[in-house]
This record gives C-alpha cells, structure tokens and sequence, in this order.
C-alpha cells in the first residue's frame, strides 16, 4: 500500500559510462522538466524478474531550464536487480519517471559545511559542492572516499569547483578513513552534510554522537541498499496469517509479504520512514538491519524491523506485521 508519487514517460537521451560500474543517464521527461533543488531525487519504476519496483536516484547537479535531468548508477554485485535494469537502458529506451523530490535539503544558513560522499554517494553531494562554492561568505570543504579513483565518477567537476578544499581518499590505497579525522575538519557551527554506503554513514554517525556538536548539524541521505551481509534466502513465517514463506536473496521481505497477499504500509522503501516497521517475534541467525529509522539501541535489541531494506543472514524469522507504533 504506498500513498504517492504521480509518474510520467520519459526517455533515456544519453547513457554515458562515467567511471568504473558506474553509469550517468540523462533524462527527458515527456512534459518537460521540474526544478528541483540540490538533494533531490528521482524515482524510476525499474522492471525486475518482470515486477515493477521503484528506485531512487539523487539528481546529480543543479537545475537548469530546458536541460535533462541526469542520474548516475552504480551496478552493484550485490544488486536485488534495481541496477541491472537501469544498465540495461540505452538512448532511447523509455521509463516511468516520478517529479523531483527532495528529503535533503541544503540549507544556506550557515557558513561553515562539510560535504562527506562515500562511492556513489556521490550524486546528491555534486550540486552542493557547486551551489556553495559559488556562494560568497561560504567555507566548503569536502570529503570523498572511494575505492580507488577510477570508480569515483565527477572528480575532475569537483576539483574545478572545490579547489584545494576537496580532499578524496582511495580505501585500496589508504586503507579504511578513520571518520574520527573529521572532527579536525568542522566546528560547532559546521554543517556536514552525508550521503555513502551503510559502514560509512553508520561509523559518522557514531563520531559524530560521540562529539560534543549538535545532532541537527549532521545532515544525511541514504540509499537502503546496502547491509552488513550479503542478502541469502530466508523463510518467514506470520503466525497471525498462518502462513510461512521463503524471501529470495533478491527480493526484499516487503515483496515477499506483499506477493503471498500480505498487506504491510510503506513509503519510501528506503529505510527511512518507518512506516514498514514489523514486529519480530522470534529469529535465528542475524537480523540484518539496513534502515535509518531505528536508532543503534533499538535495531540492538531486534524487536522490530523494516521490511523494505531489512534482511535475515543465517536463519529465519517468525513476525507479525499488524504493529504500527515505534
Ligand atoms: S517504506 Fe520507509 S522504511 Fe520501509
């Protein structure tokens, strides 16, 4: 059951390799483009084993009348299928669309930012590195991790833009980044604006609770795609229903529910809103939590998890999806 998102035709113009497993489309909306602000995101019905899914990718770039809208994809090993179908697309090929929407927003009223991208989390970071770069009175400093520099896409617009401000750090050189390193590099006044990968989002998170700077300054945008085990099959039972069913390693168990004719809410299949929260009655193995909602404590104690993100590794789980409240 999902409550938004009006979708509209558009067409692929361009499909460009833009580094390694990683591919920028340009996109043309039937009925032309929305402005947007930089944060925002598109959602793209994607086909999967021939089941339409929704995906979102940030936009990457500022708005400009009558340009494209343009997004960028990582194909991901791991993939529950979202990527491949975007790789497959080529000029021309034509897809369902939402209008931009935007859940990270850049505020303009502070001074001092620092933009952390972790891979291709990129995408939303790139129009705030060039809103604020642009901006007189701003200090901007940016953080980019990636593995090595040929999966890093738009290094060389960063560097025009940022100058000596962008600091890019290569894991299969360096090593992990100890995110402790950017308490050196903000005060009490910074806002850090963050969007990576699940290890990456989790360990800033963590510093930055551990500093003595306000939550609020730590802004962030996930992707829900990544977790800490590779995603494997797993059985479910709901006792309230009196069904048992198994959840493939590329589907997600909010697909698995609502295939058996299970009715859970959901929204921005993301991790994020919560509103797919189940609860968890009992399980075996690890339950392997993938969303922003929870806190550390809650997703801890594995009462409840989000059924649009969230997975078991190593065991099954028995749940019931009648529980709304967090
Ligand atoms: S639908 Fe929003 S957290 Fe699952």
């Amino acid at each position: 059951m999902r409550y938004r998102n009006t979708w509209e035709e558009a067409t692929i113009e361009a499909a460009e390799q833009v580094a390694v497993n990683v591919m920028q489309f340009k996109i043309r909306p039937k009925n032309g483009t929305q402005k947007f602000t930089v944060g925002a995101h598109l959602d793209v019905s994607v086909l999967i084993n021939d089941i339409p899914e929704i995906r979102s990718y940030s936009l990457v770039g500022s708005y400009a009348p009558h340009a494209p809208y343009t997004i960028a994809v990582k194909r991901l090993r791991q993939s529950r299928g979202g990527s491949q179908y975007m790789w497959s697309l080529k000029a021309g090929s034509k897809i369902k669309i939402s209008q931009p929407t935007n859940h990270f927003e850049l505020g303009f009223g502070a001074t001092d930012y620092l933009l952390i991208a972790g891979g291709i989390g990129i995408t939303p970071v790139v129009g705030m590195a060039q809103q604020l770069a642009d901006r007189p009175g701003k200090n901007v400093r940016m953080l980019y991790l990636g593995q090595s520099q040929a999966e890093m896409p738009f290094i060389e617009t960063l560097q025009e833009v940022l100058g000596g401000r962008l600091t890019l750090h290569y894991s299969d050189d360096e090593g992990f980044y100890d995110t402790a390193q950017i308490l050196e590099l903000t005060n009490e006044k910074t806002q850090v604006y963050l969007c990576g990968p699940i290890g990456l989002m989790n360990a800033v998170r963590k510093t930055w609770e551990e500093s003595p700077f306000e939550t609020t300054n730590l802004r962030y945008e996930t992707f829900g795609a990544s977790g800490l085990f590779a995603p494997q099959k797993f059985i479910v039972t709901i006792p309230r229903f009196k069904k048992q069913i198994e959840v493939q390693e590329n589907e997600t168990l909010l697909h698995a529910l609502e295939a058996a004719d299970i009715d859970v809410m959901y929204d921005c299949k993301k991790g994020e809103c919560g509103l797919c929260q189940v609860d968890i009655l009992e399980y075996s193995g690890d339950i392997d939590h993938r969303d922003f909602f929870f806190s550390e404590a809650e997703k801890g104690e594995n009462k409840k998890m989000c059924a649009c993100v969230s997975r078991v590794a190593n065991g099954n789980i028995t749940i019931d999806t009648a529980y709304r409240g967090k």
